[in-house]
């Protein structure tokens, strides 16, 4: 196999597994990681044009790792969406420092790094675009989500400086800012902790309802692509009218 391909973080699981299998369905190749090698050849094990790297994103070598599946397979990098990340609650004076280390290693400092290693190399495509997943806990006051909404807050930092050193390149960076998205993610914390009816009331500042893994490989996909091809260093919030309410 050789060509362009697309990493796509998170691909296990709810947005990063829509976006590759949107990906995958149109023939394109990709990249899957993920720590679950079980999941992920599961998902992907008889796809043709899918690469599964099952790499812990916490540790030190995994921007060495993603880059080995990479050239095992592929010449060039067209595409990096980096939806891998989970959310550990804790009250400002519970946060441990490993949790809140963790949560930058994946949400931050790999992004950081990747982008990094595609900066120093030239085998990126023309018009590749890295697309970075936030969330509004890093605009908004939520109890317990210090750790992340800093993790996620760290993202966006990131993004504008690596969009304008990556543009003369050819290489778009931008950001999905996202609010509630019904994945195991949701599934499994805040959601798991409510009531039906907190989770409705919940849902009704949602103009649009909650968002779905599709609705946002939708928002991914537009970033991706040749339509944005005139947008860098912008963050996107997709939030269903959220910030309306
Ligand atoms: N769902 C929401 O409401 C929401 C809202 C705002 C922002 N977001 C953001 O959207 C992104 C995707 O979340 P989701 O809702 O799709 O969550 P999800 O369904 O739980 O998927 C998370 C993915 O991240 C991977 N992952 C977690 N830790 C990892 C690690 N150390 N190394 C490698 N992969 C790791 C998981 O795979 P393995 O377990 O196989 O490693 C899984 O594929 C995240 O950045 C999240 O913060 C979600």
């Amino acid at each position: 196999m050789s060509g362009a391909c697309t990493v796509v973080t998170g691909a296990s699981s709810g947005i990063g597994a829509a976006v590759a299998a949107r990906l995958l369905a149109r023939g394109e190749n990709v990249v899957a990681v993920a720590r679950r090698a079980d999941v992920l050849a599961e998902l992907y094990g008889t796809c043709p044009t899918a690469v599964c790297a099952a790499v812990d994103l916490e540790s030190p070598d995994a921007t060495a790792r993603v880059a080995a599946a990479i050239k095992e397979r592929f010449d060039t990098v067209r595409g990096f969406v980096h939806a891998a990340g989970f959310v550990s609650p804790a009250p400002l004076g519970l946060v441990q420092d490993e949790t809140a280390h963790r949560l930058f290693s994946v949400h931050a400092l790999f992004p950081l790094q990747f982008l990094g290693w595609l900066a120093k190399r030239t085998n990126h495509s023309d018009g590749a675009a890295a697309v970075l997943v936030s969330s509004l806990a890093a605009h908004e006051g939520d109890c317990g989500n210090a750790a992340y909404a800093a993790a996620k807050g760290a993202v966006e930092g990131l993004l504008r400086p690596a969009a304008a050193e990556l543009a003369p390149r050819g290489v778009r960076v931008n950001a999905v800012v996202l609010g509630v998205v019904d994945t195991p993610m949701a599934q499994g914390s805040w959601m798991a902790r409510c009531t039906p009816e907190q989770i409705d009331a919940r849902r009704a500042r949602y103009p649009l309802g909650f968002g779905t893994p599709e609705k946002v490989a939708d928002v991914i996909d537009f970033f991706l692509g040749e339509a944005s091809a005139w947008i860098t260093g912008q963050c996107l919030v997709a939030d269903g009218g959220h910030q309306l309410t």
